[in-house]
């Protein structure tokens, strides 16, 4: 039944990690069979940050288990134009840091388009790399990833099935989206060389790496029509082809999004929840305005005859609905509530927020952090990273220069602060593009985020105890790209948590994006709560962890479990408390595609939220934060 949506094969791992290791296992076993063979092993590679963790495999199984990559000879499909070998940000410098210096590959054996070639001359390596990919046998194995817009290597929306290795123009959604690499917009090439549609295809098997926020267009190149404006949709045509996706990749997929459509299923309470909002945000018509003849128009029949009327079935799913909302996020006093989120015993409650920077507490959750905190709850805040990357420099020279006249004003000797400012000056004028913040400078972009993360808490009401800077280490990269999670920075968070024995604790659930800073946060956090209860600490029973979306997203409306509502006045406060930010106000360097501010995202989005409860029927509110429970 499935197959008749998927045109691709899809496996499906809970994580991207798990993914990589599947995928990783395919190649080893490939290089080792052409090993025994006495063949080489022709591998086509793909950069981005997708194939990172298989890279980390890879690199693993040859320090590990011994590995070769001596017979492996390999095509990598794309790299930037213009762009030398030697920038950071080429691709070339990529895969030598992530896998090539790692491993015992021959440097001959090594093919990535160059960057640095002539204009005049493109046509002639290109038409070489093709030559070069026939002479070495064909590519055994193609590892891709895929852009938003569909594309495959470089190969954007409207590349040809016959293109083949070339120049081509990058849209702007893909200048965007590597943005991160380039601190800037205008820094990001306009051009690259790719190797075409039918290089890719020519290739004996093909696996596509996909994770997290990339489902709409897995579900569009896997279940979609074979179209050129969405390149990936081509693999159809290939006859071993397969997705390698974890789950958060895999959620629009007709077998996850609307399961009901691919055959039998169990229909448990939270799918009878998932169908039906999904039916009434397509219907447009409130949930106890649903008929039998909705549930069968919108192929809901089985559900009718499981479980009988569809006013039995409207009445269930709403108060479902209803029980997610409350104005009482750390439980209601002396209340008997079963159906409420949160409990009502503990009071008032010892609760513990992880921002991942230090400002996602008040953009993401401002308006529970006032309400936990105006209701009687002990509110800790953790900051767990310091957040130096997103301060431009003129706010450094800025701040160095009120130090100065504080102490002039103050009578106290300033020539130490002027001389710090003229070197942060003279630093600063004369950065290169890539260059690293000095440490001291990073220093100084971290302290002006801690005092707005600080003004912010005492704006809530806050006492400094309350307030926690943890600086995890893995961020402390002073680049774009952080570390994965390090011991270190399990070890600073069970101390905390094992300090502060919360009843509530709230963080970033951001899943998706393996590779961001709100990810590896959530990975600590995970990884402390599993150690802590395996440990057998007596607190950690009574503690209960919701998460968060961060500022770009939100929760499906069908998985929120604790909605809570804001009125006008508090999105006035929640919006003032992100204006203390003024750091990441105008001219965050990472902003991406999206030109609003963070308290215009935070307020759309809560405002989204709200009025997605109304149009499923429920009473409609000015702003609405929600969460999902994570249970260890
Ligand atoms: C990289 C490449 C691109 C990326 C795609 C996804 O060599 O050709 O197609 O695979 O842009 O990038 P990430 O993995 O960074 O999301």
């Amino acid at each position: 039944m499935v197959e008749s949506f998927e045109k691709i094969p899809v496996n499906i791992f809970a994580t991207p990690i798990e993914g990589s290791i599947f995928a990783a296992g395919e190649i080893a076993s490939l290089i080792r069979q052409k090993q025994q063979s006495g063949q080489n092993c022709v591998l086509g590679l793909a950069t981005g940050s997708s194939p990172i963790s298989l890279y980390r495999e890879l690199v693993r199984m040859h320090k590990e288990e011994g590995l070769s990559f001596q017979n492996v000879v390999s095509f990598n499909l794309d790299e930037y134009y213009p762009l030398e070998r030697e920038a950071v940000q080429s691709y070339w410098s990529f895969m030598h840091r992530y896998l090539f210096n790692h491993v015992d590959i021959k440097p001959e054996n090594i093919h990535i388009p160059n960057g640095g070639w002539a204009k005049d001359d493109i046509k002639k390596h290109c038409y070489e790399l093709e030559e070069k990919i026939e002479q070495a046998g064909g590519i055994d194995l193609q590892i891709l990833g895929i852009g938003n817009n569909g594309h495959i290597g470089f190969n954007e929306p409207g590349s040809s099935i016959y293109s083949k290795t070339r120049l081509v123009t990058l849209e702007n959604s893909t200048r965007i989206a590597n943005v991160k690499d380039f601190q800037n917009i205008t820094r990001v090439p306009r051009l690259a060389i790719t190797a075409g549609i039918s290089t890719i295809i020519k290739a004996k098997k093909i696996i596509l790496l996909a994770w997290g926020f990339k489902s709409a267009v897995v579900a569009k190149s896997v279940e979609g029509n074979v179209t050129e404006q969405v390149p990936a949709s081509l693999l159809q045509t290939h006859n071993d082809c397969i997705f390698v996706i974890d789950e958060l990749a895999a959620s629009e997929l007709t077998r996850i999004k609307y399961p009901w459509l691919t055959g039998e299923i169990e229909w448990t309470p939270k799918m009878i929840r998932k169908a039906v909002t999904n039916m009434i945000l397509k219907t447009g018509k409130p949930v106890l305005m649903l008929t039998n003849k909705d549930y069968n128009d919108y192929s809901l029949g089985d559900l009718l005859v499981e479980k009988g009327d569809a006013y039995e079935i409207n009445l269930q799913v709403y108060y479902m609905l209803r029980d997610t909302i409350t104005g009482w996020p750390g439980g209601k006093p002396n209340a008997i509530l079963p159906g409420h989120p949160e409990r009502s015993e503990i009071q008032p409650k010892c609760c513990m927020i992880f921002s991942p920077h230090p400002d996602d507490d008040i953009i993401s959750m401002g308006g529970t952090f006032m309400r936990l905190h105006d209701q009687g709850h002990e509110v800790h805040v953790a900051y767990q990273t310091s957040g130096n990357i997103a301060v431009t420099d003129e706010f450094v020279t800025r701040f160095l220069d009120f130090a100065v006249g504080f102490e002039d004003l103050s009578g106290i000797d300033s020539s130490m602060s002027k001389a710090i400012l003229e070197k942060a000056r003279h630093f600063l004028d004369n950065k290169e593009t890539n260059q690293l913040d000095t440490d001291q400078i990073r220093q100084i972009k971290g302290l002006i985020r801690r005092c707005e993360a600080k003004a912010t808490c005492r704006y809530v009401g806050l006492k400094d105890e309350q307030i926690h800077f943890q600086n995890l280490p893995f961020y402390e990269t002073g680049t774009i790209q952080k570390n994965p999670m390090g011991e270190e920075d399990v070890q600073i968070t069970m101390a905390l948590l094992r300090k502060i024995k919360p009843h509530q604790v709230f963080c970033a659930g951001d899943l998706a994006d393996p590779h961001g800073t709100h990810k590896v946060c959530l990975d600590v956090i995970f990884e402390s709560f599993k150690r802590i209860k395996a440990a057998g600490d007596e607190w950690i029973k009574d503690c209960w962890v919701w998460l968060y979306k961060g500022a770009w997203q939100e929760w499906d409306i069908s998985e929120i479990e604790m909605a809570i509502p804001m009125s006008p006045d508090q999105v006035m406060k929640k919006r003032y408390g992100i204006f203390i930010h003024q750091s990441q106000k105008d001219m965050v360097p990472f902003m991406g595609d999206d030109s609003r501010e963070f308290w215009q995202r935070a307020e759309e989005r809560n405002s989204n939220t709200a009025d997605l409860y109304a149009q499923l029927g429920l009473t409609k509110y000015a702003a609405m934060e929600a969460f999902v429970r994570w249970h260890y």
